[in-house]
C-alpha cells in the first residue's frame, strides 16, 4: 500500500481502499477505523511484529508491515466471522455445554482460540524502558484547542510548563474541525513553543500514584517512560468521539464525525461518496460545518437528526440508514455527529468530582469559572468540563492558564520570606 512518510497507518489503509481492518474480538464482526484518535480499538493491527497497535496513532514509513489479527485468513476475509451468524442472538460462552463438564472444558478451548486479541510479540522486550524525570510549574496533559493555550499562557508568564499529549501531532480536534484545520492547529503549537512550553509529544498519560513522592503522573511513549511531578495541574484532555444508539453502529464505514473532518482537513481524504450525517441537538452546527466541507469536496451529504435513525444496514461496509418511520437513505458512509465523551479518567485519579451532562456527553470535569476543579493545585479546561468545541475549547484554555499563572505567582510569593 502507497502512504505518505508521516501519515498515519489508518488513513494510508482508507485512502488505498481498506475496507475491513480488524474483527470484533468475541464475534469476529467487521471493524474499521471510527475515531482516527486513538480511542476506539477499531484500527487495532499488527504492525512490525507487535499486537495491538493502533493504526491511527503509527506513522507510516517505507516498507512498514501491518498485518490483521484475530482473522483468519485475514480481517477482510475471516471465515471466523461464521461465528456472528451462527450465534445471531447472542453467544454467551459462560452458559456454554455447561450440561457436561468434559464438553464444557472442550467448549471453553475451543472459545479461547477462537476469541481475543492478536499474539505475542515476535520479540520479546529485553529491556526496561529509560524513564525520564520532569520537575515543573505546570503540568498540561492534552495538546489540543485548550492545552496548548492553557501552557502558552502559564509559560508566557515565566512558569516551567510541560505539555504532554498522545496524538500523532498537536492541535487535538481543531485538526478534525474545517472552520479551523491543522493551519491553525500548527499556529496554537508554534506560539506555545515561542512561549516556552517544553512538550511531551506521542505520549499517554497513563496513572497518578499519589503514593509517590506526594504526586506523581506517570507517561509513557513508545520508548521511554516519564515521572511527572508539577506543583499545577491542568486537564486538558478533551473529548472522545462515541457511537449513536443505532442498530449496527459498528459497521466498517462508520466514522465519527471528527474522523471524517481529520481525513480531509489533514490527508485530503473524502470519507466517503455518499455521505449520511447522524447527528445529536447540540452537535448540529458541527455536523452542519463539516457536511458542508465535504460537499465542497465532491460528497453528496444528507444530515439527519439521530433520533430519526433505526439502524445501519450493511456489512463489510455501509449500504444505507433505516429510518423509524421505514424509510430508507442510502448512503455509502455514515457520520456519527454524538457529543464527545468528556476524558476525565486522569482528573479522577486525582480526586477530583465529576458530574452528568444530562443534555449528552457523559460525565464531566466539575470546575469554578476559573477553571478550578474539587482538588487544590488541580485545574481543568476546554471540552473535558463538557462539550463547547474547538474555538470555544481555545478561549477558556486561555483563561484558565492565565488563572493557573496568577495562583502560582502568589502562592510563590507565599513562600518567599
Ligand atoms: S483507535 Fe484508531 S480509529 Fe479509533
Amino acid at each position: 500500500m502507497r502512504g505518505f512518510t508521516g501519515e498515519s497507518v489508518a488513513a494510508a489503509a482508507l485512502a488505498g481502499g481498506a475496507q475491513v481492518m480488524s474483527r470484533s474480538l468475541k464475534y469476529h464482526r467487521p471493524r474499521s477505523a471510527f475515531c482516527l484518535e486513538g480511542h476506539c480499538g477499531g484500527c487495532l493491527m499488527r504492525i512490525e511484529g507487535i499486537p495491538n497497535r493502533r493504526a491511527c496513532q503509527t506513522p507510516c514509513h517505507a516498507g512498514l508491515r501491518a498485518e490483521s489479527q484475530n482473522a483468519f485468513p485475514s480481517a477482510e476475509l475471516d471465515v471466523l466471522g461464521a461465528v456472528d451468524f451462527v450465534f445471531a442472538r447472542g453467544l454467551d460462552h459462560h452458559t456454554l455445554m455447561t450440561g457436561s463438564a468434559i464438553m464444557n472444558l472442550m467448549a471453553n478451548r475451543v472459545v479461547r482460540q477462537l476469541s481475543g486479541l492478536g499474539t505475542l510479540p515476535a520479540v520479546a522486550a529485553s529491556e526496561l524502558p529509560q524513564v525520564g524525570e520532569h520537575h515543573v510549574d505546570v503540568a498540561v496533559i492534552g495538546g489540543g484547542a485548550a492545552g496548548l493555550c492553557a501552557a502558552r499562557a502559564t509559560a508566557a508568564a515565566g512558569a516551567r510548563t510541560l505539555l504532554i499529549d498522545d496524538q500523532l501531532a498537536f492541535g487535538g480536534s481543531l485538526r478534525a474541525d474545517p472552520r479551523h484545520g491543522a493551519p491553525a492547529a500548527d499556529k496554537a503549537h508554534a506560539q506555545a513553543q515561542a512561549a516556552g512550553v517544553t512538550f511531551l509529544p506521542r505520549t499517554t498519560a497513563i496513572g497518578y500514584f499519589p503514593e509517590d513522592a506526594g504526586g506523581v503522573l506517570v507517561a509513557a511513549s513508545e520508548t521511554q517512560l516519564h515521572r511527572v511531578v508539577a506543583r499545577e495541574w491542568i486537564w486538558a484532555t478533551g473529548g472522545y468521539p462515541v457511537l449513536l444508539p443505532v442498530a449496527d453502529n459498528d459497521r466498517p464505514s462508520v466514522l465519527a464525525l471528527r474522523a471524517a473532518g481529520r481525513l480531509l482537513e489533514e490527508h485530503g481524504i473524502l470519507a466517503g461518496g455518499v455521505i449520511c450525517v447522524l447527528t445529536h441537538p447540540r452537535m448540529r452546527e458541527d455536523a452542519e460545518a463539516t457536511a458542508a466541507a465535504l460537499r465542497d469536496a465532491g460528497a453528496e451529504v444528507t444530515v439527519i437528526p439521530a433520533a430519526e435513525a433505526q439502524a445501519v444496514l450493511g456489512r463489510r461496509g455501509v449500504r444505507g440508514v433505516r429510518l423509524g418511520d421505514g424509510r430508507r437513505v442510502d448512503c455509502d458512509t455514515v457520520l456519527m455527529a454524538s457529543v464527545p465523551s468528556p476524558a476525565t479518567e486522569g482528573a479522577r485519579q486525582q480526586g477530583c468530582d465529576v458530574v452528568l451532562d444530562e443534555t449528552g456527553g457523559g460525565f464531566c470535569l466539575v470546575v469554578d469559572e476559573h477553571g478550578r476543579t474539587t482538588v487544590p493545585h488541580v485545574w481543568g479546561c476546554g471540552d473535558v468540563c463538557g462539550y463547547r468545541g474547538p474555538g470555544a475549547a481555545a478561549a477558556h484554555g486561555q483563561a484558565v492558564g492565565e488563572h493557573v499563572a496568577r495562583a502560582l505567582a502568589s502562592e510563590l510569593s507565599k513562600a518567599v520570606p
